[in-house]
Formats: C-alpha cells, sequence, structure tokens
C-alpha cells in the first residue's frame, strides 16, 4: 500500500498510524474497568426500561422466573432469556418498542429473506447515539474532518444509507450521498467529486471496479484511499482483492438493524485484525448455537448483543445468528474484537453431511489465479443427492485449456479443504448477476 502519492486529503491515511489521541471520543478514553462499570450501570437500567416498557420482555422475563435487579454483575445477564428475529416477527410492525410511537422519530426495516419484514425505530437520542458510533468508527477507518465520504449503501427502509450518512456527517466529513446503483454514473462522481472514503458492500465495490475499468480507468488512479467495507460477509481474500486492485484500505464495518444498523462494531485501520465492538452501547456475548452457553473468550460460537442506552427498541440477548469469536481488543485495548464474521447459522449449506460456508468457496474461488472474482453457489438434487455446482466468471481473454485447468484447481481445492465433491463450470465473463447491494452467493434451485 502506497498512499503517499495521494495527497490531498486533509490528512493521509497510512497503515500503522494510530488515531490522535485528540481525536479519541470520551467513550475510547475509558480504561477496560470504566467501561465494565458503564456498561453494567447501563444494562441494568436497559433491563429495567424493557421489563417495564415492553410487552414480550414482562413476559419472557416472567417465564424464566428474573427481574431486572436480578442483574448484579455483567455475567448474570447469562439469566435472562434471548430475543430472536421470531419475536421482531411476531410483534410485528410496532410491538417491541418501549416509547411512545410520538417520541419515534425514524423507523427502519429489513426485509429477510421469508414473511414479514423486521421493523426497528429510533428515538432522537437513539439517531444520535448511532452517528456517534458510526463516527467513531469512520475515524477507526482512518476518515478525518474534511474528508469526503463516498457513500454507496442503499438509502431506504435498509440502515445502510442513512446510518453511514449522519454517522459521516457527525465526523465532519463531506457526505456524497450516492446510494446504490447507477453504477456508470457513480464511477464517473468518484472521478469526479474526488472523495477520500468510500463506503459501500464489498460485493458492490466488485461492481463499481468493473465499471472503471470498462470505462478505461484505473482504479489504482483514483482519489480513494480507504474503503469502509459491510453488510455482508467477506474474506482476507476479498480483502486482498480489493486492496490490490484498488490502491485503498480495505476495512470491515459491523452492524445489524435489530442492535442499531452500521456501527456496531468497526475494524481499526492501523491493525486491521477484526472488529472492535463499541460495548459502550452495544454488549456483547458469543454463546453455543445449539446449548444457548456462554462461551468463553477465544471460543467460535454464535454473535449475541444487548444494547446498553437504547431507548425507542431495548434489545435483549439478541441471537444474531453470525458465527465469531471475542478477543481482547488492540488498537482501543478497552473495547474487545470481534473475529471477521465469515459465516451464519443459516448460511451454513449441509451438502451430503458436510457443513459448508460460502466464505470457504469465496476464499478458495479467489485464490485460483485466472478466474474472475464473482462466482455463484448453486444447490441442486440429483438422483436424490445435494448436489453443488459453483458456477465461476472467466476473466477476459481465458482459452478453454486454462479455463479446464482452473476448475480441476477449484474442484480439487474444494475437495481438499472442505472436504466436499463440487462441479465447477466456468463461464463466460460478465454473465453472472452483479451485486448492486447485499449479494445472494446461494441459488437454491432444490425446493423449485
Ligand atoms: O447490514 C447493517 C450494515 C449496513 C452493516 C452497512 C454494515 C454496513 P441488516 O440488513 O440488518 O443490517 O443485516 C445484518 O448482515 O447479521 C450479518 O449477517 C450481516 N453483516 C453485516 N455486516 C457484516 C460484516 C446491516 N461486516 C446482517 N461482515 C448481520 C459479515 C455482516 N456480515
Amino acid at each position: 500500500m502506497t498512499s503517499e502519492r495521494k495527497t490531498s486529503a486533509p490528512a493521509t491515511i497510512r497503515r500503522g498510524d494510530p488515531l490522535p489521541a485528540h481525536l479519541l471520543d470520551d467513550g475510547e478514553r475509558m480504561s477496560r474497568a470504566e467501561l465494565r462499570d458503564v456498561q453494567l450501570r447501563r444494562l441494568r437500567a436497559t433491563l429495567r426500561h424493557a421489563y417495564d416498557n415492553v410487552e414480550l420482555y414482562r413476559k419472557k422475563f416472567d417465564e424464566a422466573a428474573v427481574l431486572p435487579e436480578d442483574c448484579r454483575s455483567l455475567e448474570d445477564l447469562a439469566r435472562f432469556p434471548f430475543t430472536t428475529k421470531a419475536d421482531l416477527r411476531d410483534t410485528y410492525p410496532f410491538g417491541m418498542f418501549a416509547v411512545p410511537m410520538a417520541d419515534v422519530r425514524r423507523i427502519h426495516a429489513s426485509s429477510g429473506t421469508t414473511g414479514r419484514p423486521t421493523v426497528v425505530g429510533y428515538t432522537e437520542n437513539d439517531l444520535s447515539m448511532w452517528a456517534d458510533v458510526v463516527a467513531r468508527s469512520i475515524r477507526a477507518a482512518g476518515g478525518r474532518p474534511g474528508h469526503k465520504v463516498h457513500i454507496s449503501y442503499g438509502y431506504g427502509l435498509f440502515t445502510g444509507g442513512l446510518g453511514a450518512h449522519y454517522g459521516a456527517e457527525r465526523a465532519g466529513c463531506t457526505v456524497i450521498p450516492a446510494s446504490g446503483g447507477m453504477t456508470a454514473r457513480q464511477v464517473q462522481i468518484i472521478q469526479d467529486f474526488k472523495p477520500e472514503i468510500i463506503m459501500v458492500t464489498p460485493s458492490y465495490m466488485l461492481t463499481l471496479l468493473d465499471e472503471f475499468e470498462r470505462q478505461g480507468v484505473d482504479p489504482r488512479s483514483t482519489s480513494l484511499q480507504v474503503g469502509i467495507f459491510g453488510a455482508e460477509p467477506w474474506t482476507e481474500e476479498m480483502r486482498r482483492e480489493i486492496e490490490e486492485r484498488t490502491d485503498i484500505h480495505a476495512v470491515d464495518i459491523y452492524g445489524l438493524s435489530e442492535v442499531i444498523g452500521p456501527g456496531v462494531a468497526q475494524e481499526c485501520v492501523e491493525t486491521k485484525d477484526g472488529l472492535h465492538v463499541w460495548e459502550d452501547h452495544f454488549y456483547p456475548e458469543v454463546v453455543d448455537p445449539v446449548t444457548g452457553d456462554v462461551l468463553p473468550e477465544g471460543e467460535g460460537g454464535e454473535l449475541v448483543f444487548t444494547s446498553l442506552t437504547k431507548e425507542a427498541l431495548p434489545i435483549i440477548r439478541y441471537r444474531t445468528r453470525d458465527l465469531t469469536r471475542l478477543l481482547p481488543g488492540t488498537a482501543r485495548p478497552a473495547f474487545r474484537r470481534i473475529e471477521k464474521i465469515t459465516g451464519r447459522c443459516d448460511d451454513m449449506i449441509i451438502l451430503r453431511g458436510v457443513n459448508v460456508f460460502p466464505s470457504q468457496i469465496e476464499e478458495i474461488v479467489l485464490r485460483t489465479p485466472g478466474v474472475a472474482p464473482h462466482f455463484q453457489i448453486q444447490l441442486s438434487r440429483r438422483e436424490r443427492m445435494d448436489h453443488m455446482t459453483v458456477r465461476v466468471e472467466a476473466r477476459p481473454g481465458m482459452v478453454p485449456d486454462q479455463r479446464e485447468a482452473a476448475a480441476r484447481t477449484i474442484v480439487q481445492r474444494i475437495k481438499d479443504g472442505v472436504g466436499v465433491s463440487v462441479e465447477v463450470v466456468i463461464v463466460e465473463p460478465d454473465t453472472l448477476e452483479r451485486s448492486l447491494g447485499k449479494l445472494r452467493r446461494v441459488k437454491d434451485l432444490r425446493e423449485a
């Protein structure tokens, strides 16, 4: 990474540069011990707020025979019941709101794959806290006041666009609210407006990169210095692909609408070693996805969040379905990190008894020379057996022999690395569907 030549920015972002102390906010200045005190105080208030104002929580706590006051230490949280997406669906649309509707300033919703959307609400204070955590995330990524931030997360009910937007403004940046789509125009705008930062899903970043190349523009020559990528799983191989093609820092941002939206956790540009959870607002646990038991730090399992300061939608022990593990803090020592999330419980494909995550396939495809970083997984049934086809795009100019060799390599690497036999089909360049936001990697044809 050489970013010295990009001097138009108020500050040039280099890997290894820690955040100047004056840019840390009050939350980031706390010691771990101070943070834990704050967490406990906020946790007890949140449990009380939820119990008093949300029927579903009152019922669940009563059934589990726990009262908010029973939480005397952070560890006591484990005695409280979980909340799931089904709880939000069952109380659709506003049944889990804990404040009068007149105090709700904004509503977002996530569509999900089936049935009713999940609806979330924010008070004025919630929106302000959200802007603060996104601003903190942008600073951790290297963003500074005066930087221009091009936002290609979708604006609308999805939390990505507006969440990033108000956070970037709070950070003192200049926002370019591009939203998703109209890819050719976005490329033009990036060239003309010269943003230092882009916030976008990693899959849509690939779509933008293809468009740069189509317009004959070298993506390494743009003003961009940092990409803040999230809303979907992406691998270290994807980071390498994007950083090499663009000469920017690619860092990870995590969040979910039920907890707030983007800005729950953020990777620091100086270390790029997983995401610091903004624990003064969101308390993380990792549990065994089957038994629900809390796992010790360092063990892999399902990420669970409890909000600590939210008013409109306090969320208690929310089962994210995302798989990761908790690690001690590094660049922000008081905050624990989560390891980069590469899968969800419900992403997992069980193929003839073997667990397969799309991210494992991504790693292998992106490590295979000659093919493009675009692929799709198709599941079908053949002779009553589940069958997986990985469709991978050739790069332009790839001759048949090279395609065959690449297909053989991918088949073998999946067999060796994942332990399943799959079929690999190399398709023509530019034929697989491109992402305009969150990418659907898996096409399941088994039910059809
Ligand atoms: O995707 C919020 C967001 C917007 C995060 C923009 C980051 C950037 P939902 O639509 O509710 O919210 O989807 C949340 O997306 O449970 C994860 O499965 C996945 N996800 C989000 N960020 C990451 C990430 C937004 N960095 C769901 N890595 C979550 C892996 C992610 N998965």
